[in-house]
């Protein structure tokens, strides 16, 4: 399994600020999953910088893409209209999922209007910005992303499905 991480921030983008969030996102990849880190890019809250980052990894056979920051309600954060942008089919419970057992932990988890969603044999999942909502989610998304992809990747109808895209 190939994973892409992409991190959306204006500052992130300019070198003015350091990426924490990136980091912290390949480090439970690397401890917690056998899969391989391929992809890591930081963006800024552009919506066609970010659609064709997640277009092109798509392209190069990335099964999972994992976007940090861009997802709440300041003007400049599009995250999820890029990824709805690109998607094709919409996997709402995942974004559920995320935000009830965010709201657990803070209030403010009703501020994230992240997305999740399939670009052919894609999963691609908006986490909010800062490093402890990463880490909040991905405690979430472990336990069900070996199913997921698995189900993603391996189901008879998939590959002829995705060759007709
Ligand atoms: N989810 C978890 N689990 N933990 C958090 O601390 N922060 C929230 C929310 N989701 C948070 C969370 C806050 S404060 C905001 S504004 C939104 O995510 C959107 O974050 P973003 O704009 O960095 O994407």
């Amino acid at each position: 399994m190939q994973v892409g991480i992409l991190t959306i921030s204006d500052r992130g983008a300019r070198g003015e600020y350091e990426d924490r969030s990136g980091p912290i996102l390949v480090e439970i990849l690397q401890n917690r999953t056998p899969w391989q880190v391929s992809q890591r890019a930081i963006v800024p809250d552009e919506q066609d910088a970010i659609a064709n980052k997640l277009i092109a990894w798509c392209e190069a056979g990335v099964n999972l893409i994992l976007t940090s920051g861009g997802t709440g309600f300041a003007p400049r954060d599009v995250t999820p209209e890029a990824t709805k942008a690109v998607i094709e089919r919409e996997t709402p419970g995942i974004a559920e999922a995320l935000r009830a057992e965010s709201l657990k932990i803070t209030r403010h988890a009703m501020l994230s209007r992240a997305v999740a969603g399939i670009r052919g044999q894609t999963l691609i999942i908006n986490l909010p910005g800062s490093p402890k909502a990463v880490r909040e989610n991905m405690d979430v998304l472990l336990p069900i992303l070996p199913h997921a992809l698995e189900l993603l990747t391996d189901a008879p109808n998939s590959e002829s499905q995705h060759r007709q895209v």
